[in-house]
């Protein structure tokens, strides 16, 4: 029986694979069936006009020998094709197609792959269904429905079936007597029932297909206009308007389903899709009333239909309505009982799980799937506790399935098939994997009423509850819990498959494969104008992922930067232009942070991407296009810069920073917004750095302060640098340290708390200066001095301000000095990008100079302690006093060192006493011969070590000061910064070529970044934009432009004496464009 189960499952699920997925449990047919056959369900609606007569009741029953002759040849057609499922069932598409131009036509814009495992699993499935008659006539009946809509003739069948057995005896010249009478059996018996589905119901489905696209546009157009009114003739509003007009309320389920009916219309054609919806549809009306009458609705609906529709309504259209309610209703019938009855156990179940029984699932879950399926080996090879986890989540969908929001449930099933099509999972294997998953959970209420039993017979006193599984019902208690998980996980699994079928677009397989290949294959035949979006949004129900973050995220590099260069490529036909970058901010606006994130090598391939250069020249200056919209203005408008600058900021990589394309972005931003903003911020500082410039050096002296009138300028100024500079710099810092405990963020040095916005130099030494300011504020004179005497409130010296409080003060003053220097030191260096430059060398620099320094102290004090204990040659020598103790030796070792030591005194040592000499002699030739130079190289070694990368640096620097500063900028003046850009207008590529909106055009030297072909590709022909772009033209520049790219290159560098292209610009930009088009087409 399990085998059986097994076997209709995986059945299932490759119906599944061919989009004609089927509902997965016989019970599920059997209501599919009863969608097919029994149409209307003349009790409940009476006036039904459907008669189940016309439906087709004819079986086909095949022999035995029949039967074995068609499995028979069906395997040596299948392995004289080398048994892949995909090359059969392209061999098939082949040979339709070939045959049958329709064929082609009606699979136009649909990935091949798919189509040929479509086509291999419908032809399979004939052959495998066709022992049980009534299985056949369902799958056929499912194909028949997939069918609607295409025009299906004698001809065509004949075409089809003629086609296929051709391909068949031509591949497989033994066939087995009789294979080709069998085929024609089975595949005239399906053509007919196609006929008949396609002539009874084609009508139907048209006149619905047409009303309800009258009603959408009808509602679009009137929301649109946007009057109360009109927002009622929405066919939501009608229905509640008919409903009053009855006399009967719109009820909770009623609504539920005006939410969804687009989609119920929208699935009439396709029988498991719209059972798929029922169901969730089912379990969350439940929730909304216990007795749902059904019938209701009908009336309401005709009523609202009719009145949107008056002068295209006829009976036909009462008629083919009536059949959709009649349908959707049958299911929904048939859904809400299930889901009224399986919730409460489901519940049950759950409540019941503890730790024991999750890891008996979890253990046994994968061995009985793995040995069901060796093949999911490969696929399963996560560690034991991530398969666990995966286990509980698998577990824990089918609770959330019975007890979550419909649409959030929704929401997160599409986002985790989409996963599963990222993780290349087949949906062949969820029917086994489902399969396994109620096995277990059988296996675990079977122990969970064992062990209940068995409790409850050593222990008969105690109270069982009424949930336990003992007594009489035990046995439908455990089938209704395991039936609930069935149905439940049997529903999250159809979905799954549904998702990934529709998500598994040829682009998904591409990257699954990281094949570049594949995926130029798969863009050939793109529309052009969804040429970009086809990678970047696959959509599926309410969720949609880009294939680029997959690509990205899951390592396919290769096809991630195929995808990139090919987005990014500007291509033309003599009407319009066509250039995915809108599409792919749009679609990804993290995709500047996903690439420094999972690749940073391919950041360089979207900026090259955002520029265009002109190979032709103008009075030895190049047109350049910058296309920085996106870099400037967020996708989000609410924000200020875009996500996609700060990133590239952030990533503090100096190399990168220096991209052209970010050059110019930060220069823009700064000249035009931040850098005025930026020096208003900054006079502040300034007017503060001079008072206290005042205050601290020029009126410090003592006649000032003892002049009456100049003593209250000094006064005044110490107050402001108290107020003004000591009270600002407390606040900010106050602000920000508070700022940073909110956040947490924090970063631990040596074992110390410290806020994370204080690494950054600027804001260090404003602490710093807060700090020192206020050590002089406790050593201020004129608080000390402040009514010392009696009559006298206003002094800078009294008995209470002692030498050593002068000493602090002026000490402090003096480090104030420096640390304000520095301060503007900083501020000039993020003016001017020299300066910065030139800052972020002396800061390398510095860590040298301090290991220099430590080293000469360290032998400073080595040879005073040496000469020290030399009281012999001190003595001899006639300034001996000069050399006496230790204290004075470290002072002449270190005017020595330094160069202050008058040398006439080493003169004299010579004759009183060499060894003396030889010892200072060594001193002198270890600090200045060793250390001096070798700080000196040391200095050398760091200027061209970051020589090459300090602009990068500065750049760097100067992208943070734009940050910090874009936050005090208003959004307004922001708007009308990005208005002054004028980047909605289009930009010419030359004069009188209307080129693309979203750039900014500048001149650059001629010899800059050379250019040798139009970075444009351009396209003759038709201009259609759902055509996809002309092959030939394509192929045929590109060895041409590599041979002229590559000869230009090499006289260029040997030109430029340049080794191996440093000219970066012009590498990639020319390498981006031929791969691009390697690529793309
Ligand atoms: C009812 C059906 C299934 C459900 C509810 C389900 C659920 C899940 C969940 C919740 C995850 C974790 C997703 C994430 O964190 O991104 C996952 C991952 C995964 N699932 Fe499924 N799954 C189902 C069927 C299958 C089947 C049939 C296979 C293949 C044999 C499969 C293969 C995988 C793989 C390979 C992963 C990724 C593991 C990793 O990379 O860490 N799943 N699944």
């Amino acid at each position: 029986m399990a085998e059986e189960t097994n076997e209709t499952n995986q059945e299932v699920a490759e119906e599944g694979a061919t989009e004609f997925q089927a509902v997965s449990e016989a019970s599920e047919d059997v209501a599919r069936e009863d969608t097919i056959t029994e149409l209307v369900d003349e009790e409940d609606e009476g006036k039904d006009k459907l008669d189940s007569a016309e439906t087709l009741n004819e079986l086909l029953h095949l022999s035995a020998t029949e039967l074995c002759v068609l499995k028979q040849s069906w395997e040596m057609f299948m392995k004289s094709l080398g048994g892949e499922r995909e090359t059969v069932g392209d061999a098939i598409f082949g040979a339709l197609s070939h045959r049958l131009t329709c064929i082609k036509e009606a699979f136009q814009g649909r990935p091949r792959a798919i189509i040929s495992l479509n086509l291999f699993n419908g032809f399979r499935l004939l052959c495998d269904k066709s022992p049980v008659p009534e299985d056949l006539r369902v799958h056929v009946e499912t194909l028949a429905f997939k069918h609607l809509g295409c025009e299906i003739n004698q001809q065509r069948v004949d075409g089809v079936t003629e086609a296929f057995l051709e391909l068949v005896t031509q591949n497989v010249p033994d066939l087995p007597p009789g294979s080709v009478n069998v085929w024609q059996k089975v595949l005239t018996y399906t053509g007919s029932c196609c006929r008949y589905i396609s002539s009874t119901y084609t009508d139907r489905l048209k006149i619905i297909q047409d009303d309800w696209r009258v009603i959408q546009s009808a509602q679009d157009q009137e929301h649109e206009e946007g009057t109360e009114e009109h927002v009622n003739r929405s066919f939501a509003g009608m229905c509640a308007f008919s409903s009053e007009v009855i006399g009967q309320p719109t009820e909770g389920w009623m609504e539920e389903i005006l939410q969804v009916f687009d989609v119920l219309v929208e699935r009439i054609g396709n029988p498991s899709h719209l059972m798929e919806e029922c169901e969730l549809l089912a379990i969350s009306m439940i929730t909304k009333a216990k007795d749902i009458q059904f019938e209701k609705f009908k009336p309401v609906m005709l009523a609202a239909l009719r009145s949107l529709l008056p002068k295209s309504w006829s009976t036909t259209h009462e008629t083919a309505w009536e059949w959709l309610w009649a349908t959707i209703s049958h299911n929904l019938r048939e859904s809400t009982i299930k889901a009224r009855e399986f919730k409460p156990y489901n519940a049950q179940l759950f409540s019941k799980l503890g730790e024991g029984e999750m890891d008996f699932f979890r253990n046994n879950l994968y061995s009985d799937f793995l040995a069901k399926c060796p093949a999911s080996q490969e696929i399963f090879k996560q560690s034991q506790t991530r398969l666990h986890y995966i286990a509980d989540r698998v577990l824990q969908s089918s609770y959330e399935m019975f007890h979550t929001p419909k649409d959030e449930m929704v929401d997160d099933l599409s986002g985790l098939g989409l996963r599963h099509v990222g993780y290349g999972v087949p949906i062949e294997l969820f029917a086994p994997f489902t399969d396994s998953c109620v096995a277990v959970v059988k296996d675990v209420v079977a122990n969970m009423a064992k062990e209940a039993n068995l409790a409850a017979s050593t222990t008969p006193t105690k109270k069982i509850s009424s949930n336990t599984i003992t007594g009489g019902d035990s046995d439908e208690v455990q089938e209704l819990m395991v039936e609930g998980f069935r149905w439940s996980i049997g529903l999250v699994a159809r979905l799954l498959m549904r998702i990934i079928t529709e998500g598994s677009t040829a682009v998904m397989q591409a990257i699954y494969q990281d094949s570049a290949q594949l995926l130029g294959a798969a863009l050939r035949e793109a529309p052009r104008s969804e040429r970009s979006l086809l990678q970047l949004r696959v959509r599926v129900g309410s969720q949609a992922i880009s294939p680029l973050y997959w690509a990205l995220r899951s390592g396919a590099h290769t096809a991630a930067k195929t995808m990139l260069e090919d987005v990014l490529t500007i291509r033309a036909d003599r009407d319009r232009y066509y250039y995915g970058v809108d599409h792919l901010f749009t679609h990804q606006p993290e995709v500047a942070a996903d690439l420094l994130q999972e690749a940073p090598k391919l950041a360089k391939v979207l900026l090259d991407g955002l520029i265009w250069r002109s190979h032709k020249t103008e009075e030895g200056l190049r047109p350049v296009i910058y296309y920085m919209e996106h870099l400037v203005q967020d996708p989000d408008e609410t924000q200020m810069i875009s996500r996609a600058f700060v990133s590239f900021v952030r990533f503090k990589n100096p190399g990168l920073i220096v991209h052209p394309i970010l050059v110019f972005v930060s220069d823009l931003v700064w000249d035009k917004l931040a850098r005025s903003y930026f020096l208003w911020d900054q006079i502040f500082r300034l007017v503060n750095f001079v008072i206290f410039l005042i205050s601290a050096c020029f009126m410090n002296r003592a006649e000032v302060m003892l002049d009456p009138v100049w003593s209250k300028f000094l006064m005044a100024a110490r107050v402001l640098v108290y107020t003004m500079g000591f009270g600002k710099l407390l606040y900010s810092h106050i602000y920000e340290m508070h700022k940073a405990s909110v956040r947490k963020e924090w970063k631990q040095m040596l074992g110390i708390r410290v806020p994370k916005y204080l690494l950054k130099t600027t804001e260090m030494l404003s602490f710093f200066l807060m700090v020192d300011m206020a050590f002089m504020l406790t050593a201020e004179p004129l608080l000390h001095c402040f009514g010392y005497e009696a009559d006298v409130l206003i002094a800078f010296t009294c008995g209470a301000w002692t030498d050593e409080l002068s000493f602090v003060y002026q000490f402090f003053s003096i480090m104030g000095i420096f640390l304000y220097v520095a301060l503007i030191f900083g501020i000039g260096s993020s003016i001017s990008i020299q300066i910065s430059e030139y800052r972020v060398l002396c800061l390398r620099a510095v860590k040298q100079v301090m290991l220099c320094f430590g080293v000469v102290a360290l032998a400073i004090l080595t040879f005073a302690l040496s000469i020290n204990a030399m009281t012999r040659e001190v003595r001899n020598i006639s300034m001996s006093h000069e050399w006496k103790d230790l204290g004075s030796i470290v002072t002449n070792l270190f005017q020595l060192a330094v160069g202050m030591l008058d040398l006439e005194v080493l003169g004299h040592m010579a004759d009183e006493s060499p060894f003396m000499l030889m010892v200072l002699a060594a001193f002198m030739l270890l600090v200045y011969t060793f250390f001096f130079n070798l700080l000196i190289s040391q200095f050398c070694g760091v200027h061209s070590a970051l020589a090459k990368d300090s602009e990068g640096h500065a750049r760097l620097s100067r992208g943070e000061v734009i940050l910090d500063t874009l936050k005090a900028v208003q959004m307004k003046r922001w708007k009308q910064f990005v208005t002054s850009l004028a980047l909605e207008k289009r930009v010419d590529f030359a004069e009188g070529d209307i080129g693309l909106p979203g750039g900014l055009k500048v001149f650059e030297p001629a010899g800059a970044n050379p250019k040798t072909q139009d970075q444009i590709i351009r396209f003759g022909g038709h201009t259609d934009p759902s055509l996809p772009w002309p092959e030939k033209h394509h192929d045929e520049g590109n060895s041409t432009e590599k041979m002229i790219q590559k000869t230009i290159q090499k006289s260029l560098q040997h030109y430029l004496g340049k080794k191996g292209g440093t000219d970066s610009d012009f590498t990639l930009s020319s390498s981006h464009n031929s791969s691009s088009r390697n690529g793309g087409d």
